[in-house]
């Protein structure tokens, strides 16, 4: 047994000493930060992967901010898949695979087929996937026949304008501009459609200037997974599916298992961005990161929701966390970054976060109550609320053995219930409205805390970072105080 002498500290347990600063203004600072040595962010925050914080509209809003969403893996390997694609096809300077329609299919179908999808249009192709028409909403719009074949109100090839795979997005949209065109189907040497450039992706691409995209021009998204078995296959489809980076989500990270899948992920996908957690020691992050890891996750127990610490007994304040495992990663040789996982409430700790040494930060329980959020709305005392919940909450932990539940074990797996111990509580977050503009307040908070550190940059910040300890009456005095608000 062994105690160590120097105490743990989180946020609330310190400030960061003004330094000299040669900002002038906020907008010449520069919040571009690593989230894996191959994928970088404007803004260094991501949406945890919880099953009331991120699914495909909140990865979506993430992205278009410049920062990224993790989707949760508390669903079926097909659900799952189902949201990366939703994200990787939200918008893109190519849609690679467009959603296609036979010519003798009905207008009916058409239709079902483009609102289930939700898209505007959908090309028109035959057995060897050439290009025979294309149909949109317009063409449908007052159809007087549900039943009528697709082929009667498509535009037929002779009036489709094409344009090489290869075309550049400039080209594009003069292309599209000329002739006024909504789509611009790409054909390769063999005749061939191979993929649709639309005005409305274009559109969107000028509209977000700082959305995390990948090289084809689509949002990025992460995917959680476990560490089971069956966790490989869960992987395996996830990249398929495109999904940008892995992350290996477990309550302790620093555990044999953890580090035997880190390796079998590692063999069977090399090329693959693979971030590992949960840690909060010096340890802990040296041997994922040894082990392989493309980032390492931080936070035992300081999440809003979790009683880890309270249950088990474990956990470091994760100031003190974040320290450490940066000491940690260092040990190991490599340079990888450091994510620190929960406990943010204020755009003070995201400044704090990264002050220490993460490269981002990621956050459960104020992305809950953006509107963007799966978890659901309740109305107290006329006041708008969402719900959130620990992934090691009762809740969770039920809805989890429904999803697995055949129906016929039912009765025995309610007996389960009062064996589950858990680690995490349910609750409800005011509604905050939509992500971006919560995301603006807190890049807000973090470019005037870059300037406050005398930093352009995030590494700026690292270098320049002295924190001071402070007591109860300090943090009193942090907040506002001895005033009534309004
Ligand atoms: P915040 O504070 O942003 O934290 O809501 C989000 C992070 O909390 C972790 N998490 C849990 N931790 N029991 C825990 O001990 C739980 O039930 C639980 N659910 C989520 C997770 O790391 C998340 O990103």
């Amino acid at each position: 047994m062994k105690i160590r002498s120097t105490k743990g500290l989180t946020f609330d347990d310190v400030l960061l000493v003004p330094k000299r600063s040669p900002v002038t203004s906020r907008r010449d600072v520069d919040t571009t930060t690593c989230l894996t040595p191959t994928i970088n962010l404007r803004v260094p925050i991501i949406s945890a992967n919880m099953d009331t914080v991120t699914e495909a509209p909140m990865a979506i809003a993430m992205a278009r901010s410049g920062a990224i969403g993790i989707i949760h893996r508390f669903m079926t390997i097909d659900d799952q898949v189902r949201q990366v694609r939703r994200v990787k096809r939200a918008e893109g300077f190519i849609v690679e695979q467009p959603y296609a329609v036979a010519a003798d299919a009905s207008i009916g179908e058409a239709r079902q087929l483009m609102k289930r999808r939700d898209v505007g249009g959908l090309v028109v192709t035959d057995q060897k996937n050439e290009l025979i028409g294309l149909i949109t909403q317009r063409d449908i719009l007052l159809a007087p026949d549900e039943k009528m074949p697709v082929n009667t109100l498509m535009t037929r090839p002779d009036h489709i304008i094409s344009a090489a795979p290869d075309i550049s997005l400039p080209e594009a949209r003069t292309i599209l501009h000329e002739h006024r065109l909504e789509k611009l189907p790409l054909i390769d040497k063999e005749g061939h459609l191979v993929g649709l450039i639309t005005a409305q992706d274009i559109v969107k691409y000028d509209q977000y200037p700082d959305a995390t995209k990948d090289n084809k021009g689509r949002l990025r998204v992460g995917a959680a997974i476990g560490v089971k078995g069956q966790d490989v296959d869960r992987a395996g489809a996830l990249l398929a599916a495109g999904a940008d980076l892995l992350v290996l989500d477990i309550a302790h990270g620093h555990a044999d298992h953890c580090l035997e899948i880190m390796g079998e992920l590692r063999r069977n996908f090399p090329k693959a961005q693979l971030v590992a957690g949960n840690v909060a020691s010096r340890d802990g992050a040296r041997d994922l990161a040894e082990a392989g890891a493309d980032a390492i996750k931080v936070g035992v127990g300081p999440g809003s929701i979790c009683t880890t610490r309270i249950v088990t007994g474990f956990g470091v304040p994760q100031l003190t966390a974040i320290m450490d495992s940066v000491a940690g990663v260092v040990d190991s040789g490599r340079d990888i970054p450091i994510i620190a996982d929960g406990g943010i409430k204020t755009s003070g700790d995201l400044v704090k976060a990264l002050a220490a040494g993460a490269s981002t930060v990621m956050i459960g329980s104020l992305f809950a109550g953006c509107e963007e959020s799966p978890g659901s709305t309740v109305i107290r005392n006329g006041q708008k609320f969402k719900v959130v919940r620990g992934m090691a909450s009762l809740g969770a932990a039920m809805g989890r053995k429904a999803v697995e539940q055949t129906k016929d074990e039912s009765a025995e797996s309610q007996a389960d219930w009062d064996k589950v111990v858990p680690e995490g509580v349910e609750a409800v977050v005011p509604y905050r409205g939509r992500v971006d503009e919560l995301l603006y307040q807190l890049v807000g908070g973090l470019r005037s805390g870059l300037s406050y550190g005398g930093a352009f940059t995030i590494k700026q910040l690292q270098e320049n970072a002295e924190f001071i300890e402070i007591t109860s009456a300090g943090v009193r005095e942090s907040h506002s105080h001895d005033v009534n608000k309004i």
